[in-house]
């Protein structure tokens, strides 16, 4: 799919490990094109071991011949790894960051090159290939640069393209949902547990729940209100729950944590933008 291109994951942690698996269980692009890069010598041992790709320390040797360059450290680090990688960098180089908060024209900016960059904002899932991820495109960067970086997120989960001035709302809703789903799953957990339900079977009919509803509006297409109606039986058990959860405020509770860390991720992309 990607012709084989030279493929550099500058901070090959969680997402940039997630990533290289996806692209070499895909096949994207042979191991050998793949080079990661991070600083602790053991994890790099592991990286060559476990997927044959090559892995070393040193940022601006794998930039160097790379295509595509992925660029998965801490926002925390961005500024500090941009300003080295900076002189390897060319302008023929696609540049895919998945860094939080991180704007195009910032990269850009930091890398001082009118490169093409196209920016994503995925989400843990992608470790278990289900992700959600959302890209959007640099001023420099063409649909063929997003076809590149739509391949490489495929390979991991689901991908929608949107402008850039949805990201923050995209970090708010599925980059950090997860976070909510947990805390929803621990609660049901804890629901059962409370009416006699051993915790390691409450924690398996909890997490399935939340699998088999999210499959169901996925693969129905169904509004999940229509979904919900269909599982409410007239003074059933259903439509009980349903009114403790609209009087505690649930939804409110969820739209409210969204706009939140949408506003965070709007505050964070300001400061990294110095
Ligand atoms: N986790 C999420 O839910 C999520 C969702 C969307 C986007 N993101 C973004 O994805 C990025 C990575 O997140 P993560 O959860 O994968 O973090 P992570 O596991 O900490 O991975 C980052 C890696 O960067 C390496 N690193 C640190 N300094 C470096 C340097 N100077 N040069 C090269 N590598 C360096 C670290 O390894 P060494 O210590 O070995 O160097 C670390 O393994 C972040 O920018 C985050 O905003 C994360």
């Amino acid at each position: 799919m990607l012709n084989n291109k030279k493929i550099a994951v500058i901070g090959a942690g969680n997402m940039g490990r997630a990533l290289i698996g996806g692209m070499v269980n895909a096949k994207l692009t042979a191991p050998k094109n793949i080079t990661a890069s991070r600083r602790n010598e053991e994890s790099l041992k592991e990286l060559r071991k476990k997927w044959g790709i090559h892995a070393i320390s040193d940022n601006k040797k794998a930039v160097a011949g790379a295509d595509i360059v992925i660029l998965a450290v801490k926002p925390q680090v961005a500024q500090a790894v941009l300003a080295e990688i900076a002189p390897a960098v060319n302008k023929g180089q696609l540049i895919i960051s998945i860094m939080a908060g991180l704007t195009t024209a910032t990269i850009n900016k930091k890398l001082k090159k009118p490169c093409p960059v196209v920016r994503a904002m995925p989400n843990t899932p992608c470790l278990v290939d289900a992700g959600a991820t959302a890209i959007c495109a640099g001023a420099h960067a063409t649909d063929k640069d997003l076809s590149a970086a739509e391949a490489i997120f495929k390979s991991v989960g689901k991908v929608v393209t949107l402008p850039e001035s949805a990201l923050d709302a995209v970090t708010g809703l599925s980059g950090s949902g997860p976070v909510y789903i947990y805390m929803v799953i621990e609660a049901m957990i804890d629901g059962g547990v409370k009416m006699g339900i051993p915790r390691a079977i409450a924690t398996q009919l909890a997490a399935q729940t939340v699998l088999g509803a999210a499959k169901l509006v996925i693969e129905t297409g169904k509004h999940p209100a229509i979904l919900k109606d269909e599982v409410t039986t007239p003074g059933g058990c259903a439509i009980n729950a349903i009114h403790i959860l609209e009087t505690k405020g649930l939804r409110s509770v969820l739209i409210d944590a969204i706009v939140t860390a949408t506003n965070r991720s709007l505050e964070l992309s300001r400061l990294y933008a110095d």
